[in-house]
């Protein structure tokens, strides 16, 4: 996939062990394969992004297969909506879903986090693919460059997903809806409390062509049940109580609720943006 400097937006080309633009910004690649093109700039904090412990757990729990549905039901999306071109995976955290899905349809695969440490875990395992540590808001990859785009629980940036993709390039989008795992919810809350949330957006320059559920239940237990817990957004919401309760909690059912949805792009209009 072609690149761009996050500083000049110059096309950026291989250097002395890593990137180098036309400016002569330079950018090493890391021991373990990727390239940090994240600038000061862009980062608000030290370590921006999903920490050690949470990427490591994401990694455990997804290695042994409990969301195995989720994977499948992108690929088979991705092959009946005839995605082709080369992938591009924002949020990609340590690059399960996405190594699967470039592997099934044999297509060249980037992944882009603004997490150190998931690029860092995603790279040591996945050695075929692109690895970057990047910001979403502005993701150093040319116009144009990707035919497929992915964003699995992680964020969505419609104007920048559209300067990248290609004409009629796909955009998959993996999120969670208000009842995913309320068994877990039920465990380290109190109170359940059910917030609305739009799982269909709507978004400027793109066309929504398909959204499917995507619900599954699915028993964890031991370390199992503190990976689940500990990679998702609640292990910085619950109090001391609730984290107890889970930490003494040796067997878990629950079930997975999610919400896919393959949007095509579209030339923005005057109406599209209005619509957005
Ligand atoms: C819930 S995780 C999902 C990871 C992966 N897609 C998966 O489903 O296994 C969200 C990811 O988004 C990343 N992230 C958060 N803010 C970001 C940003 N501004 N730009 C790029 N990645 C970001 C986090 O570091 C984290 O890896
Ligand atoms: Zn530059």
């Amino acid at each position: 996939m072609k690149l761009i400097c996050p500083i000049c937006r110059e096309e950026l080309g291989p250097g002395d062990g890593g990137l180098i633009c036309g400016n002569r910004h330079s950018f090493d690649r890391a021991r373990q394969g990727y390239v940090n093109l994240l600038t000061v700039q862009q980062k608000h904090s030290l370590a921006p992004g999903d920490t050690r412990e949470q990427v490591l757990s994401r990694r455990a729990f997804l290695e042994a297969g409990f969301y195995g549905p989720i994977a499948d039901a992108l690929i088979r999306a991705a092959r009946e909506w005839a995605a082709e071109g080369e992938i591009l995976d924002v949020g990609c955290g340590e690059g399960y879903y996405a190594a699967r899905l470039a592997r099934a349809l044999s297509l060249p695969l980037t992944g882009v986090d603004i997490s150190k440490e998931a690029v860092r875990c995603a790279a040591g395992k996945y050695k075929d693919a692109q690895w970057l540590c990047a910001t979403a808001a502005h993701i150093p990859v040319a116009d144009g460059s990707a035919g497929l785009i992915t964003s699995l629980f992680a964020l969505t940036v419609p104007e920048e997903f559209h300067r990248i993709l290609k004409k009629d390039g796909l955009f998959l989008q993996v999120l969670a809806a208000p009842d995913h795992l309320l068994g877990l919810k039920s465990v380290i809350y109190d109170r359940l409390v059910f917030k609305e949330k739009d799982t269909i957006p709507r978004l400027p320059g793109f066309a929504l062509v398909e959204s499917r559920p995507i619900r599954f239940s699915f028993t964890v237990e031991g370390e199992q049940v503190q990976n689940l817990f500990s990679m998702t957004p609640h292990v910085f919401r619950v109090g001391k109580a609730g984290a107890e309760r889970l930490a003494n909690t040796t067997k878990l059912t629950d079930e997975a609720s999610c919400v896919l949805n393959v949007y095509r792009r579209v030339e923005e209009t005057a109406e599209s943006i209005l619509r957005g």
